[in-house]
């Protein structure tokens, strides 16, 4: 029997390439499209190198609409991925434009293409930065969404109301929308992981950097916040367990189970976990000293934020396994492949 093939825009990136390991794992080909703007071909090298599969990879632009097209003339798929976006914070306030210009337009090529091609299934990467700086925690998908604070945040929220809109419109496509809390760790192989560019802006890679020798010493910005030892507080997601979320939600749309043609689920653990708490941790799993301290307050951050899980653990059928011993682990143990530390 044919197996069922999934387009994966941006899939040599970070979760784009974790992904691509559990649908091929799952049973599913791959046709992976990237342009490489913040990630390399070799992470297909490995991706093919743990899965033992062929994986077409194609580089384009999906903001080039005739180039991706052609992607959509040469191979056949009912389903895709959107994972080809910017997402640095920092950078979408310096350089608005190509945020947006980026972020939405890729999103509305590829709405485009698959109502003209009939491709049905679409699964959107979206973020809890929609929920801004929440009133209450956990937050569960009815949580308000608030203005964003970077125009980061609110391409993710304007990418949720183009799918929501184009879904009513175009009642023969389905969309899944996931809801990322704030993805961490590696592939247990070490061959995959995440690659920043320059000097990482997310805690892990800088933590695990720092242990590397890379980084002097992590930054802990702000240990006078309202939390219980003053630190922001964040749901850290296995990257695994997340590229599982996104086979989750294939299998519904491609097994007809949706509710309706534009589903949303929170994919957190559930638990929040203080930056202090995770610089612990990251210490005490690894049998190592990290060096850190207390700086100000870093401009803009959400001071508290953890996920509601339950409608991805009962509807989707989708739930964090990994425990972030585990993650943290793997974190470490990619940062050492990468360096090449024993
Ligand atoms: C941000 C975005 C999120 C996006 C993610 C990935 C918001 C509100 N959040 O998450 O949508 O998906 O980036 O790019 O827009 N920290 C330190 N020292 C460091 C780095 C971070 O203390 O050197 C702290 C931060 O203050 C924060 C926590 O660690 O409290 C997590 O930070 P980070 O990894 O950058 O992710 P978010 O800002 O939560």
């Amino acid at each position: 029997m044919k197996k069922e093939c999934v387009l994966v825009c941006g899939g040599a990136g970070y979760i784009g390439s974790h992904t691509c390991v559990e649908l091929i794992q799952a049973g599913y080909d791959v046709v992976v499209v990237d342009n490489f703007s913040n990630s390399e071909p070799s992470a297909i090298d490995h991706v093919r190198r743990i899965t033992g599969a062929e994986i077409p990879l194609i580089e384009a632009d999906c903001c080039d609409r005739e180039a991706f097209r052609k992607v959509f003339e040469k191979y056949e798929f009912n389903s895709a991925i959107h994972f080809a976006a910017s997402k640095a914070v920092g950078e979408s306030v310096q350089k608005p434009m190509l945020y947006y210009r980026n972020n939405l337009t890729s999103l509305m090529n590829l709405i485009d293409l698959m109502h003209e091609f009939n491709r049905p299934n679409l699964v959107f990467s979206s973020s809890c930065t929609v929920y801004g700086e929440p009133k209450k925690q956990p937050v569960t998908e009815q949580t308000p969404r608030q203005e964003a604070t970077s125009p980061y945040g609110n391409t993710k929220k304007i990418s949720e109301d183009i799918l929501r809109d184009a879904m009513k419109a175009y009642t023969d496509m389905k969309t899944i929308a996931l809801r990322y809390f704030n993805p961490i760790g590696a592939h247990p192989s070490a061959l995959i992981g995440e690659l920043p560019r320059g000097v990482p802006q997310n805690l892990v890679p800088y933590v695990t950097q720092t242990a590397a020798g890379i980084r002097e010493c992590l930054s802990i910005f702000g240990d006078d916040y309202p939390t219980p030892d003053g630190s922001c507080i964040r749901d850290y997601i296995d990257v695994v367990d997340l590229a599982k979320a996104h086979v989750a939600a294939i299998n519904r749309m491609t097994q007809g189970k949706s509710e309706a043609n534009f589903e949303v689920f929170n994919i957190g653990t559930g638990r929040g976990v203080s930056v202090l708490e995770l610089a612990n941790k990251f210490q005490q799993v690894n049998h190592l000293k990290l060096n850190y301290k207390i700086a100000p307050r870093r401009e803009g951050d959400i001071i508290a934020i953890w996920a509601d899980p339950t409608r991805a653990n009962t509807v989707l059928g989708w739930k964090a396994e990994r425990t972030l011993d585990e993650t943290l682990e793997s974190a470490w143990n990619w940062e050492k492949h990468l360096r090449g530390i024993e």
